[in-house]
């Protein structure tokens, strides 16, 4: 076993371990990823201010998100086919993350399906909601996680049609896999993975198969799905869910500070910017550059979080120093869970809460809570396509 010290060991891992399509999946971007890539390296850009001399003792990385208590402001973000990356990895995860005392976020396009989560878990999850065109499904997939006593429904905007991934389409991705004859030479080498998936009944999306109408096996599923997206999902009927749902709503997906505006006129409780991952609109800025001026125009009326490139506690850090009040992470746990199962998603979490501890520390502060931007050096260049929203006397005060 390999000594693991940051989370590219965990994905190193996770790729040794785990079907390349669904390694494939997880791990690319839309069109040329553009956006996948810059989402990571442009936190690359925010340097940090090293403080000395400041008594350390006491810190505190718990705070609260969307009304939750955290042991650390970073939630497990939806992530689709995770039972795939790991048997029952929904299971996994969510237990990883209550033990841990972070959010853990169920997809609609899980393998587990929500009652199955809630059955094995013991505090409530949050859920996550993509809406479909079948009107009864998505009163009845809402009772269900009201049901399952979900802490928060989080709507996703950001995907009413599908961005391509050319390596998905290249290698046939579906859930389980279609054994021809190159998944046949892949699963040879992956025999851990076959011999955990044998061992477990989910293979299929467990929040779909059994719940709407018609779809009963793979071939019915990848039908409904394909054309069960709802490209005709507006502000008006992100109301009608909000009515329907009557608890928190996060609202995912946003990347402009209009949209922004409107996420807080309809009274959602959080809303997350996020490009979902650099997955869907190739092209489109990294997260962490959109954000200071979605901070900046609704910061005050609703809990601004943001998600995409969180690789390290780092990440979090400058996330948290830009306005953010929580963070996210996608493949950070993925990697883990596909590297180690739920310990490593437990891995995953302790090697960001360590580096996020640490990295505050060296800045000289010992509050989640009180960062802000003084604890980062930001070059103009960060600037180049939203540039600085602050007004000018704050921001020379603030250099
Ligand atoms: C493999 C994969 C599947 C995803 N599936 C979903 C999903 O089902 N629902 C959703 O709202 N977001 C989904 N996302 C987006 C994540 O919730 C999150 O926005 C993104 O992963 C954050 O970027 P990061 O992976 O760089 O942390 C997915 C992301 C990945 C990588």
């Amino acid at each position: 076993m390999p000594v693991i010290t940051e989370i590219d060991d965990l994905r190193r891992l996770f790729r040794r371990r785990v079907p390349r399509m669904f390694y494939d999946y997880a791990e690319s971007g839309s069109w040329t990823e553009q956006t996948f890539r810059e989402n990571t390296a442009d936190f690359d850009l925010l340097r940090l201010r090293q403080r000395v001399a400041v008594d350390m003792e006491g810190r505190n990385l718990a705070t609260t998100m969307a009304g939750q208590e955290v042991a650390m402001p970073v939630a497990l973000a939806p992530v689709g086919l995770t039972g795939m990356q790991s048997a029952d990895g929904e299971i996994k995860a969510a237990r990883a993350a209550e033990a841990f005392g972070v959010p853990f976020t169920l997809s609609t396009m899980s393998i587990c399906s929500i009652e199955d989560v809630a059955e094995h878990t013991d505090k409530p999850f949050w859920f996550q909601l993509y809406v479909m065109r079948d009107e009864d499904f998505l009163r009845r997939i809402i009772e269900r996680a009201r049901a399952a006593k979900c802490s928060a429904l989080v709507l996703t905007l950001d995907l009413q049609i599908l961005g391509q991934r050319h390596r998905d389409l290249k290698n046939g991705l579906s859930a389980p896999p279609k054994l021809t004859l190159p998944v046949m030479l892949d699963l040879a080498t992956k025999w851990g993975w076959g011999r955990e998936m044998l061992g477990t009944k989910r293979r299929f999306f467990g929040n779909i198969v059994g719940h709407a109408k018609d779809v009963g096996d793979a071939a019915s599923l990848m039908a409904w799905t394909a054309e069960q997206f709802d490209p005709r999902l507006d502000w008006d009927k992100v109301r009608r869910i909000k009515e329907m749902w009557g608890g928190t709503l996060i609202l995912k997906g946003i990347l402009d500070a209009e949209d922004a505006r409107m996420a807080a006129e309809v009274g959602a409780d959080a809303l997350v910017v996020s490009n979902h991952g650099g997955r869907q609109l190739d092209g489109a800025l990294s997260s962490i550059r959109v954000l200071p001026s979605i901070v900046a125009a609704v910061g005050d009326r609703i809990e601004v979080h943001m998600d995409g490139g969180i690789r390290s506690g780092q990440d979090v850090l400058k996330a948290l120093a830009l306005g953010a009040r929580g963070t996210w992470i996608g493949r950070a746990w993925v990697y883990g869970l596909g590297a180690l199962g739920q310990a490593g998603v437990t891995t995953a979490l302790e090697l960001i809460r360590k580096e996020l501890d640490t990295t505050m520390a060296l800045c000289g502060r010992k509050d989640v809570r009180d960062l802000d931007r003084d604890v980062l050096l930001i070059p103009p260049a960060f600037w180049d396509y939203l540039p600085d929203p602050r007004p000018e006397p704050e921001r020379r005060n603030a250099s």
